[in-house]
């Protein structure tokens, strides 16, 4: 709605502004945490196209500061009072198709929330170097939002870094309160602290900026002189690394890319790799969706609250990957930290679909083990179906080397034309479109073979089988030991336990 302004004169208002003692506290209480904090900074300098980032701990007590420079394109004196602002941008202006921005708040709320003090020097091209500081101590006693034109007393050596860059940003943390309070130089304990923080932090970005630093021209951050190695949670390059097809969904004519992936077991990667993916959290708590805005990490490892999905351990190894153009932040609801995400309305059936369908094939990984085992140490896994090639064309047919099959195949002459009609007429009518569909869209409704049938009749199957086997001149314990080889019956493994020509005399009886 627009006013017009000839309609609301001056005495029917009164201009209500924020207090600046007030409100420059609260910016500090948006929930960063010294990671999602500098997550937002490195966003500001991908945006300045910086191709370096150097992060630099120092630790001196209360002292201690943290800076974040960068070899970006900088800004003019102009540029930085306007940066420094807090909402300098709305958030209903348009961006840059590649600009990580979002509120117009991220330098100040991040910064805030960590230090009481914010210095940044800034130098675009062919300018000399910009200063300005916040700093809240002077603020909130003034209660006026003055930006100061100075570095703190005894601060200016710590911006020396950006004179010998022709451009660049430096940001600067002082006052650390919530990292390091008013600790002593001396302070082991609280020294340890520090670094375990920047240990913290490298983890972080080596997960939200992965992609960044994957590139060929890569972006390089550097955390305390080394370059940080990304962390990409896929496993993309593992060979057992299964990676579903790829589906685009469309939004408001812009496309949502999903890819899901399924991570390999245990047993089908080196150690290091497997405990390397683990990510910070976890393997249970690093399952899900992995929500990208602009290829920048929002959400690493969430069933964002579709289908009521929890983190179970059965699905560890499914991980998806959504890729969101920044067009859409407003309905993925993308908050002022990036931290979280939710997904539209109208793409919500379509997640939970793709969820659905990888959580299901994670949990096959293990329903598979026992299978995969049988069948390494088997002579010959025999199947009842087999898929077969004619004239280009798959179609599957019955294992006419299956016992039973053979042991139909073997009955008088008469039965034979029924046999073999009944045969032809079941492979090719094997409903596999439907199959196909039922399995993509409801894949734990597809029961398992015998899922649900009382043992007696999966016995009653297992000894005409057994048999069979028995009639070609095998052993008692070579015929049992032929049908745990057998799909599908090396799950039922107690019941074939109980095969033996006692048994069958007995079901014969
Ligand atoms: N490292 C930097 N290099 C160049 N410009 C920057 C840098 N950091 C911040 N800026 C400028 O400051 C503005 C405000 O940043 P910020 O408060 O994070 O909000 P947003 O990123 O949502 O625009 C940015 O839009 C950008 O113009
Ligand atoms: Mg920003």
């Amino acid at each position: 709605m627009r006013f017009n302004a000839s309609d609301i004169s001056e005495s029917m208002y009164d201009i209500a502004e924020p207090r600046a003692s007030a409100m420059i506290e609260s910016l500090r209480a948006f929930g960063y945490n010294v990671q999602t904090a500098i997550a937002d900074l490195i966003d500001n300098s991908i945006t300045a196209k910086a191709r370096n980032i150097w992060l630099s701990f120092c630790w001196d007590g209360a002292n201690s500061h943290i800076s974040i420079r960068d070899d970006g394109h900088g800004m003019t004196e102009d540029q930085l009072i306007s940066a420094m602002r807090p909402g300098s941008q709305s958030p209903l202006e348009e961006r840059e198709a590649d600009d990580l921005g979002r509120f117009g708040l991220g330098l100040k709320t991040a910064s805030f929330s960590q230090c009481r003090r914010l210095t940044v020097a800034s130098r675009s091209a062919n300018h000399a170097v910009a200063i300005r500081r916040w700093d809240l101590d002077y603020v909130n006693q003034v209660d006026e939002w003055r930006l100061l034109h100075t570095p703190a007393e005894g601060s200016i050596q710590k911006l020396n870094d950006l004179e010998g860059m022709p451009y660049g940003t430096i940001i600067l943390w002082e006052c650390l309160d919530r990292i390091v309070g008013t600790a002593k130089t001396d302070d082991q304990k609280a020294q340890d602290d520090f670094l375990e923080t920047v240990e913290v932090v490298e983890n972080h970005l080596a997960m939200v900026f992965h992609r960044f630093l994957e590139k060929r021209d890569r972006l390089k951050i550097w955390i305390n002189h080394h370059s940080i190695e990304p962390w990409n949670p896929f496993l993309p390059d593992a060979q057992a690394t299964q990676i579903l097809p790829l589906e685009l969904l469309t939004f408001k004519d812009k496309m949502v890319q999903v890819q899901p992936y399924v991570l390999p077991h245990h047993s089908k990667i080196d150690s290091d790799t497997y405990n390397k993916a683990a990510g910070t959290n976890g393997w249970n708590a690093q399952q899900g969706f992995y929500v990208y805005r602009n290829e920048r990490l929002l959400v690493a490892g969430d069933w964002l609250g579709l289908g009521g999905y929890r983190k179970d351990e059965h699905c560890k190894l499914a991980r998806i990957q959504v890729d969101l153009p920044n067009s859409m932040d407003n309905d993925w609801n993308i908050d002022v930290k990036k931290s979280r995400a939710r997904p539209p309305a109208s793409l919500k059936a379509d997640l939970k679909r793709i969820a659905r369908l990888t959580r299901y094939r994670a949990t096959e990984i293990y329903r598979h083990r026992g299978k995969v085992i049988a069948r390494e140490n088997a002579e010959k896994y025999v199947f009842p179906w087999d898929k077969k090639l004619r004239r280009g064309k798959v179609f599957y047919a019955v294992n006419q080397e299956h016992p039973l099959v053979q042991e139909v195949l073997n009955l008088p002459d008469t039965c034979q034309p029924v046999i073999r009609a009944l045969l032809r007429l079941l492979e090719a009518t094997v409903p596999i479109q439907q199959i196909w569909i039922d399995n993509a869209t409801e894949p734990e409704k597809q029961a398992q073979p015998f899922d649900g049938t009382p043992s007696d009749q999966v016995l009653e199957v297992m000894v005409e089988i057994y048999r069979s086997l028995r009639k070609s001149g095998m052993t008692q314990e070579q015929a049992r030991d032929r049908i745990l080889t057998m799909e599908p019956f090396q799950h039922f493994e107690t019941l074939v336990k109980t095969l033996s020509d006692q048994l069958i005399r007995g079901n014969l009886a």
